[in-house]
């Protein structure tokens, strides 16, 4: 699928596992998450360009690899995305972070606004949005809305979880984000639950109902 990677890793694979078992604990499905968030972290960071530095080891000087450019953006989508920020922020600790507060309405499907917080040079910076779950793909289509309306235009959408509705929705309204995913289940039931999916995400992370 065009513009879509699948991280099919063994280990990202079998902790989703343990992740979709509605026995796992709250505390389980969190730590889970965050192991997650590292193996996917490294997937959505792999073409990261590099530059060189000059420096000397305790042998001799080299022009040592490095990161170019302006330090990254992680964009969580409230308040599941946290759970791979957390991750993603070991793995990329000078990276900057937006937040973007979203809830899905229960009836509607629709994504509802209630928080934004964001750098203000996001123009020059590769900005990677997460969020476990593209369902209905309203939250991350918005969410990324709003981050093109601050000027970003280099952007990545990173999930656990998507429904092929989602994808398909995501793809057309926003063709120029690549989308990275542990997994593409079947398709969405009838309440907008991804099926055979995990539940609901944020409720499972922070044991709300
Ligand atoms: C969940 C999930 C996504 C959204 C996905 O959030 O974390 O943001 O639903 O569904 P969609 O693709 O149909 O928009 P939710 O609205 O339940 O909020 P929460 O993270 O605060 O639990
Ligand atoms: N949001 C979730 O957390 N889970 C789903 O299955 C769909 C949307």
């Amino acid at each position: 699928m065009a513009n879509v990677t699948v991280v099919d890793h063994p280990l990202v694979q079998h902790k989703l596992s343990i992740m979709r078992n509605r026995e796992t604990s709250t505390g389980g499905f969190r730590r889970l998450l965050r192991e997650i968030s590292l193996l996917l972290g490294y997937e959505v960071t792999r073409d990261l360009e590099l530059t060189t530095m000059r420096i000397e080891t305790p042998i001799e000087p080299m022009d040592a690899p490095t990161l170019e450019g302006k330090k990254l953006v992680f964009a969580s989508v409230l308040r599941a995305g946290n759970g791979l920020l957390e991750g993603l922020l070991d793995l990329v600790p000078a990276a900057r972070v937006a937040h973007v507060g979203l809830y899905r309405d229960h009836d509607t499907l629709q994504a509802v606004e209630y928080f934004f917080k964001a750098p203000t040079d996001l123009h020059d910076r590769l900005v990677i949005v997460v969020d476990p779950m593209l369902a209905t793909a309203n939250s991350a289509i918005m969410a990324i809305d709003k981050l093109k309306e601050r000027g970003a235009t280099n952007l990545r959408f990173l999930c656990l979880l998507a429904a092929p509705e989602g994808i398909k929705r995501f793809t057309e309204a926003h063709p120029d984000v690549p989308v990275f995913t542990a997994a593409i289940d079947r398709q969405l039931n009838e309440l907008g639950y991804i099926i055979p999916g995990l539940g609901d995400a944020g409720d499972r992370m922070y044991g709300t109902k």
